[in-house]
Parts: C-alpha cells; structure tokens; sequence
C-alpha cells in the first residue's frame, strides 16, 4: 500500500509559517506527492508533540522558533552542521531513528551567492548579533573564506564567546556594537532580534564599504526599516526570505532527492506580499 509521505513545521506560534506554503510549492513544481501542515507544540511540550507526530508515521518536520535547541536535543542522530549550530531546524525519520540536521546557514550562504550574486571569498563581514540565529550562520559563512568575520554584540561577551569557539574554522573576531572593529565592511548581516521585536539597530557611521549588502535575517515588514536606513547610507539591502526559501530547498532535497528551482518560488512570495 503507498500512502503520501507527511511533513510538518513545529513551532509556538506556527499559523504565520510560510513552509507549508513553499514545500506545496516545490512539491507541484517537482511532481512529488506529500502532504505538509503546521503542527503547533504547546511550549515545553517539544518532545511529545514531535514523538507523536513521528510514532503516527510522519516523515520529516521543520522545527522553527522557539524549539530548534529543543529539536537538536531530540535527535538520535545529528548532522556537523546542526551540532556546530548548537540548533537544528530539520528532523527527518530514518526507519524509526530521527537524524537533526540545520539547512539555515546554507541557505543564507545560498540566498547570498546564488540569488545575490555575492563571493564572499576575501569579503569583510560582520555579523551583528550573538543569538542562536548568529550561531547557525557561522560556520557557513567561514566555509566562503571570507577576509575576516567579525561578530559584533551588545553584550560583548556573548560574541567573544562565538569567536573563541569557531575561531579554528576561519578568521572570526568579537567587537563591541558601539565601537565596532575592522571597518568598512562589503557584508553586513543583522542576525539580532530587533527586527523581529520591532526595535530599532543602528550601524555606526563608517560600517559600510562603497558597495556594500546590508542583510536583514528577518523578513517581510519587520525588516523594512532597518533595511531602508541602510540603503539611505548607500548600501543594497536584502530581507531574509531568500534564506528561508534557500533552507526550505535544502530539506527538500534531502528528503525527496531533488533540488528544487526556488526563484520562482521566491518571486512569487514577493508578488503576494
Ligand atoms: P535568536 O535565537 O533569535 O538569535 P537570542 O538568542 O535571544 O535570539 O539573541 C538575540 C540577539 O539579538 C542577541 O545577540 C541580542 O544581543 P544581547 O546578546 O546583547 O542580548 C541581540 N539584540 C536583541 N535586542 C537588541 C537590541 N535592542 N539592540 C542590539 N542587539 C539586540
């Protein structure tokens, strides 16, 4: 008997999600068969939810905020890339088994590359924020062989402890948010929560380089504003739903086996929003 695989992305709140609507997507484009529905977790009720979602058959879940350190913990198995992000936002059933894995820092290294065109190779970098969302992208970045990444945090000691921590992978160093180090920057990457708290982050005059990307991980409304100071300095700037397209297509790939073409996804969440 076949029976279409199930997917689903856990989270608190979940309803907002735009995953189901872009894995239906990639699935009409592919022709692949399967079904993907929200699944909202009562807080402190990871575990139970993602077991039963898992023990009534389902395939592979998305994980989004607040349960992705919730999801690593889960895991039986679990990906470098998801360990070194200390997160993971993909659970995926092998024969009973559940394996972790984190697609965001590839799919922002993605979004940057591959629909913005950027080689990161001998960039300059900063990485404004210490948080989980930071933490993901870290390596990633650091595998472009960038010049230099500097993570720059309201509470200093939150990035150096991100920079002592990766500094093997590539070179990566903590400044202070008021003063930053290392400036002008070609990239600058707004990995805090103040787009999404509706705060507002200024970048300290003589951040950007000519030329630079300015990259909010936030996206739709919460980042306009961030995102339009920045092109008033001069920069071109970019929200974070190619990111969250890109990473949906690496979870994509990794459970039906083929890549799908996500421009025409992300042009078609930008005309309805
Ligand atoms: P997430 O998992 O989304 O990264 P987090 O772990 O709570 O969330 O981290 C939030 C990040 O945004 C932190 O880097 C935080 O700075 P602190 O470490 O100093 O708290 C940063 N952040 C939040 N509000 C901020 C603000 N108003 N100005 C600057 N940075 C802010």
């Amino acid at each position: 008997m076949s029976s279409t695989r199930r997917f689903v992305v856990i989270g608190h709140p979940v309803s907002h999600s735009l995953s189901p609507q872009i894995h239906a997507r990639f699935a009409s484009a592919t022709g692949i068969a399967l079904e993907y529905t929200t699944l909202l977790a009562p807080l402190g009720e990871f575990d139970a939810s993602a077991r039963r979602f898992f023990a009534g058959g389902g395939s592979g879940a998305n994980v989004t905020l607040p349960f992705k350190i919730d999801a690593l913990r889960f895991a039986d198995e679990v990906s470098t890339r998801a360990r070194l992000a200390g997160a993971a936002n993909v659970l995926t059933s092998l024969e009973g088994r559940i394996a972790a894995d984190n697609t965001d820092g590839a799919g922002l290294v993605a979004d940057l590359t591959r629909n913005l065109g950027l080689d990161l190779r001998g960039k300059r970098v900063l990485l404004v924020g210490a948080g989980g969302a930071a933490r993901g992208v870290i390596a990633p970045l650091l595998a472009q062989a960038p010049a230099s990444l500097v993570v720059a945090n309201r509470t200093l000691e939150r990035a150096d402890g991100l920079a002592c921590e990766f500094a093997v992978l590539g070179p990566i160093r903590a400044s202070a948010l008021e003063a930053i180090e290392g400036a002008p920057f070609d990239l600058v990457l707004n990995a805090t929560s103040t787009s999404t708290k509706g705060e507002s982050l200024e970048l300290p005059r003589g951040t950007l380089a000519p030329g630079a990307t300015v990259y909010d991980m936030a996206y739709g409304e919460p980042a306009h504003a961030f995102l339009e100071r920045s092109r008033k300095l001069g920069a071109r700037a970019s929200d974070g739903l190619g990111m969250l397209v890109e990473q949906a297509a690496e979870a994509f790939e990794a459970w039906h086996g083929r890549r799908p073409d996500t421009a025409p996804v992300l042009a078609a969440l930008r005309a309805t929003r």
